[in-house]
C-alpha cells in the first residue's frame, strides 16, 4: 500500500451542453423540488428533534430548501459520548485503513457525488457552478487526497536505529475528542476540518455554521458511504455558545479545529483558558480566522494585471472569502489605467442567481451579512472624503444582493481599509509614487490581520523590498498575482497575527497538530 503524490483534481468547465452542466442542472432541479428533512448524526444514528429550522437559498430567500433539526446541550453531550465510545477501535485501525476511507470519499465526490455536492453549494451558499466546482468538488477532493499522502509521509518518517538501539516515534491521536467548528463560506473547509483530524485517528464532534448545513449533510452522507465507522464524526446542529459551554467544560476536550471569525476564535480561546485546569491534556487550538487582505502596486507594475487581480481577487465568491482582496494601495501613475480597466471589467459583470449561467456575482450568505456590508457602503456614500468608483447599490427583496463596490479614500486608515467587511467591497488608496517604502510600512501596520497579500512590480528590487518589509503581514504572499486561490498541495494556506494560528491547511504541518507523539527507545 503506497499512496502516490496526488494530482490536483481538474476543474471542470461547465460549458453549455457539457455532461457536467447537464448533471448539475438535474441535481439542482431535484433538490429544489423537495423539502429536505435534515437530521443530526450522532453515533451513526439519525437524530431528529421537535424544533426544526428552515433553510433557504440566499439568492431566493422565500423558497424553502428544507429544514434541519435543531439540537440542545443534551445532544452535544450525546455527541461527545458517541465520539469517545468510537475512539478505541478508530485509533487502533491501521492508518492505511483510515486513509482508504478518506480516499474513497474523495473518489465519491469526484464521481457520483460531484453534481449533488455542487448543487447543494449552489443552492445553500449561493455560489455559481464554477465557484462550487472549485470549492465543494476540487478543493475538498484535494484536501482529502493530499492529507492521506501527507499522513503516509509522517508515519513513514522514523528516527534511525543505531548501535543496538531501536528508536520509534509513535504518532498517537490526541487523548480525548476533537471539536470541529466550521464556517459557512467554504464547503471544502467545512469538510476538511473534521476529516483531517479524524484521518490522524481522532474522534470528532462537528458543528457547522447553520448557513452551510445544506452541503454539510451531503458531506456526512459521503463519509458514511465511504465506510466511516459510527461515532467517529458526529454532526450536530446546535447553538454556538451553548455548544461551547458543554465542550469547553469537558475534561476530555482535546482540541479544536476552527475556521471562522477572529472575534469568535478569541472568545473561544478565553473560554478554553478559563477551564484549562479541567482538561486531561493541554488542548490543541488550531484556528484560521479573519483577513483584511492587501494588494500593493509599485510604479513599475502592469496596470492591466493589477486591475484584473483586483476585480477577481475582490469580487469572486462575492468577496466572502477570507483571502479576498479588500484594500489596495496604488501609485498615482497607474491609477487612471487601473480605474478604466476595472470599470470596463465591472460593466461586463452580471449579478444574479447562481443557478443562471453567466452571473458572476451572486448573493451574500444571509440577512445579517447583507446588513453589515450594506451599512459599510451606506456610511461610505455619506462621507465626503470617500468616492464611490463603482457599485454601491444593494437590494434584499428577493435575495441578498450587493453590487461589487469600489471605494477610493483620502484617508488610508479609513474604516473600510482596516476592518474585515467580508463582502464585495474593495477600498483603494492612491499614493504619490515616490512613497513606496512608506506605503509598505502603512500596509503592514493598518490592520491586525495577516492572511494574504500581493505585491505587483516589474522592478525586482521593489519585489525584494516588499517581500522583506511585509514579512509578517501575510501567511500567503503573492508576487504579481491576486491574493486568492491557494491550491492544496501547492500553496499551503493560513495566516498569522489576528488571522489565525497559521497551521497551514492542506499540508503535513496541519496534520501534525492532530497527534501527540510518543518516543520509544529500546536497547538490545
Ligand atoms: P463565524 O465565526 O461567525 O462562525 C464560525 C463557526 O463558529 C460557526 O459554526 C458558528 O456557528 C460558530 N460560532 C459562532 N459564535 C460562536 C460562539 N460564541 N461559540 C462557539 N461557536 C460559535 O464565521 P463565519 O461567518 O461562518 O465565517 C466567516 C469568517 O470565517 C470570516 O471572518 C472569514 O475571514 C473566516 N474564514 C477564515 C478562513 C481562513 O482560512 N483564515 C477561511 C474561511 C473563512
Ligand atoms: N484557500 C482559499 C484561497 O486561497 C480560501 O482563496
Amino acid at each position: 500500500f503506497s499512496i502516490p503524490f496526488p494530482k490536483n483534481e481538474p476543474v471542470l468547465e461547465y460549458r453549455a451542453g457539457s455532461p457536467e452542466r447537464e448533471a448539475l442542472k438535474k441535481a439542482i432541479k431535484e433538490l429544489r423540488s423537495q423539502e429536505l428533512d435534515i437530521p443530526m448524526t450522532i453515533g451513526g444514528q439519525k437524530v431528529r428533534t421537535d424544533e426544526k429550522m428552515r433553510l433557504s437559498p440566499p439568492h431566493d430567500h422565500k423558497h424553502t430548501l428544507g429544514h434541519f433539526h435543531y439540537g440542545d446541550k443534551g445532544h452535544v453531550k450525546q455527541a461527545i459520548r458517541a465520539a469517545l465510545a468510537a475512539k478505541e477501535s478508530w485509533e487502533e485501525l491501521p492508518w492505511t485503513n483510515r486513509a482508504t476511507i478518506f480516499l474513497k470519499a474523495a473518489d465519491l465526490i469526484a464521481g457520483e457525488y460531484r453534481a449533488k455536492i455542487n448543487a447543494a453549494t449552489v443552492l445553500g451558499q449561493s455560489k455559481n457552478a464554477y465557484q462550487a466546482e472549485i470549492d465543494a468538488a476540487c478543493e475538498f477532493i484535494d484536501f482529502l487526497r493530499f492529507n492521506a499522502y501527507f499522513m503516509q509521509e509522517i508515519y513513514e518518517k522514523q528516527p534511525v536505529s543505531d548501535n543496538g538501539i531501536w528508536n520509534k516515534l509513535e504518532y498517537r491521536p490526541l487523548e480525548g475528542f476533537v471539536f470541529a467548528l466550521t464556517p459557512f463560506n467554504f464547503t471544502a473547509i467545512a469538510g476538511n476540518l473534521p476529516a483531517s483530524a479524524a484521518l490522524m485517528g481522532n474522534v470528532i464532534v462537528w458543528k457547522p455554521a447553520f448557513t452551510q448545513i445544506y452541503s454539510a449533510h451531503v458531506i456526512m452522507e459521503v463519509f458514511e458511504k465511504a465506510g466511516m465507522p459510527d461515532g467517529v464524526i458526529n454532526l450536530i446542529f446546535t447553538d454556538g455558545p451553548e455548544t461551547g459551554d458543554v465542550i469547553f467544560n469537558h475534561k476530555d476536550f482535546a482540541g479544536i479545529h476552527f475556521t471562522g471569525s477572529t472575534g469568535v476564535f478569541q472568545t473561544i480561546w478565553k473560554e478554553i483558558g478559563k477551564n484549562i485546569q479541567k482538561y486531561v491534556s493541554y488542548p490543541r487550538i488550531v484556528g484560521e480566522t479573519g483577513g483584511k487582505d492587501f494588494v500593493v502596486a509599485h510604479h513599475t507594475a502592469n496596470a492591466k494585471q493589477v486591475a484584473t487581480a483586483l476585480v477577481r481577487g475582490a469580487f469572486e465568491f462575492q468577496g466572502q472569502k477570507c483571502s479576498a482582496a479588500s484594500r489596495a494601495y496604488l501609485p498615482q501613475n497607474i491609477w487612471k489605467e487601473v480605474k478604466e480597466t476595472m470599470t470596463e471589467m465591472l460593466a461586463e459583470i452580471k449579478m444574479g442567481s447562481p443557478e443562471v449561467y453567466g452571473n458572476f456575482i451572486n448573493a451574500v450568505i444571509d440577512e445579517k451579512s447583507y446588513d453589515k456590508i450594506a451599512n459599510y457602503i451606506d456610511n461610505a456614500k455619506k462621507d465626503k472624503n470617500v468616492k464611490v468608483i463603482a457599485g454601491g447599490n444593494h437590494d434584499k427583496s428577493k435575495g441578498y444582493f450587493i453590487e461589487p463596490t469600489v471605494l477610493k479614500v483620502e484617508d488610508p486608515k479609513y474604516v473600510t481599509m482596516c476592518e474585515e467587511i467580508f463582502g464585495p467591497v474593495l477600498t483603494i488608496y492612491v499614493y504619490p509614487e515616490n512613497d513606496f517604502e512608506d506605503i509598505l510600512t502603512l500596509t503592514d501596520q493598518t490592520s491586525p490581520y495577516a492572511l494574504t497579500g500581493s505585491i505587483f512590480a516589474h522592478d525586482r528590487t521593489a519585489v525584494e523590498l516588499a517581500t522583506k518589509k511585509l514579512k509578517n503581514a501575510a501567511g500567503n504572499f503573492y508576487i504579481n498575482d491576486k491574493p486568492t486561490g491557494a491550491v492544496v498541495g501547492q500553496q499551503p494556506f493560513g495566516g498569522a497575527r489576528a488571522s489565525g494560528t497559521n497551521d497551514k491547511a492542506g499540508s503535513y504541518l496541519n496534520l501534525l497538530r492532530w497527534v501527540s507523539p510518543r518516543t520509544i527507545k529500546e536497547t538490545f
